[in-house]
């Protein structure tokens, strides 16, 4: 009986977060350009771009971000967890590939914006061109 309990406890504590989450994705879409362009423009445009395409990776379009560095395509469309653009974010700062290279990572909300992206198919609508930061 106890153990039944228990069971039912943490099933009973796990059920509605997996739920939530499902529903938030499912109801809440990211919008490429509300959403995911003004992160990148301000955080990665500076060293991705025409001018300074550093790893060979520029993200001012669509068809250069898909491209990826040198290492290969960075994002892989419904798979965060295999996406470069994205893992890079998670990486400590001891490590020189972490990005943005300032001590600082990005914010929690930022990351999830950009995990979610990728998760929901990485969608860049034709056409919207990314600007680096004016100085
Ligand atoms: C100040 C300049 C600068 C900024 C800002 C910057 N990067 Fe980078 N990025 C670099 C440099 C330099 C490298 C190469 C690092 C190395 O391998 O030593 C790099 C490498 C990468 C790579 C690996 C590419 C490959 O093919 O190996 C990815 C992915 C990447 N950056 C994504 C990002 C993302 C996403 C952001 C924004 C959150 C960002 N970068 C912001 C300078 C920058």
């Amino acid at each position: 009986m106890s153990r039944f309990c228990c069971i039912a406890l943490v099933l009973g504590a796990a059920l509605p977060a997996c739920v939530m989450k499902l529903t938030r994705l499912k109801n809440d879409p990211v919008d490429f350009v509300r959403s995911v362009k003004p992160v990148l423009e301000a955080n990665c445009l500076e060293c991705h771009q025409d001018r300074y395409e550093f790893a060979g990776l520029n993200l001012e379009t669509k068809e250069q971000a898909m491209k990826g560095g040198r290492s290969g395509p960075v994002i892989v469309p419904g798979a965060p967890h295999q996406s470069r653009l994205y893992k890079v974010l998670l990486l400590g700062h001891d490590n020189p590939v972490a990005m943005p290279p300032t001590p600082e990572r990005l914010d929690r909300e930022n990351e999830q914006t950009l995990h979610d992206w990728i998760l929901q198919g990485a969608q860049w609508p034709e056409g919207v061109r990314l600007a680096p930061p004016q100085d």
